[in-house]
């Protein structure tokens, strides 16, 4: 049996991956409507993933008797000056998951809790996948920059190049 203080992380852990898919599904919509088509398709499909990773905590719940509890949507930040800043906030978002993963954990093996720390292995595997893609993502918009800088380099290097 789940000690209190784990099915309370838990509880908590319904909550904060609802507010993450809502900010990722506000994410998709400012990309969307600012005509990155790609962000938002990358953010509406993890809109999907961490709505689908509310689930599994509201089903583990359910599973071991435990009662789920159902939080209110909060309303996430809809507008971003670009999106660096969108996967930036996404990057900060993943670490501060994972962060209250490893806590559940580490309460669920200082009380044995087999089951609790079996279901959650997934989800450490999931975080190093997911804070990866966004890094990665990170490192083709700061290479894109550098390579804006340096068209724009040459073309600056050609001004007055026929006089
Ligand atoms: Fe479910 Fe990537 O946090």
């Amino acid at each position: 049996m789940a000690s209190k203080k784990v099915i309370k992380l838990l509880n908590e852990q319904i909550a904060n991956e609802g507010d993450f898919s809502q900010l990722y599904l506000a994410m998709a919509v400012w990309a969307e409507a600012n005509g990155f088509m790609g962000t938002a398709k990358f953010m509406f499909r993890q809109a999907e993933e961490e709505r689908g990773h509310m689930f599994k905590f509201v089903r583990f719940l359910l599973e071991i008797g435990e009662q789920a509890e159902v939080p209110a949507v909060k309303e996430p930040k809809a507008s971003y000056k670009d999106i660096q800043e969108i996967f930036e906030a996404a990057l900060k978002h993943e670490q501060f998951i994972t962060a209250s993963i490893y806590k559940i954990m580490s309460e669920a093996r200082e009380s044995n809790d087999y089951a609790v720390t079996s279901f959650l292995q997934w989800f450490v595997n999931e975080q190093v996948e997911e804070e990866s893609n966004v890094k990665q993502v990170l490192d083709i918009i700061r290479l894109a920059g550098k390579v804006s800088l340096y068209l724009a380099d040459k073309e600056i290097g050609a001004f007055g190049a026929g006089k």
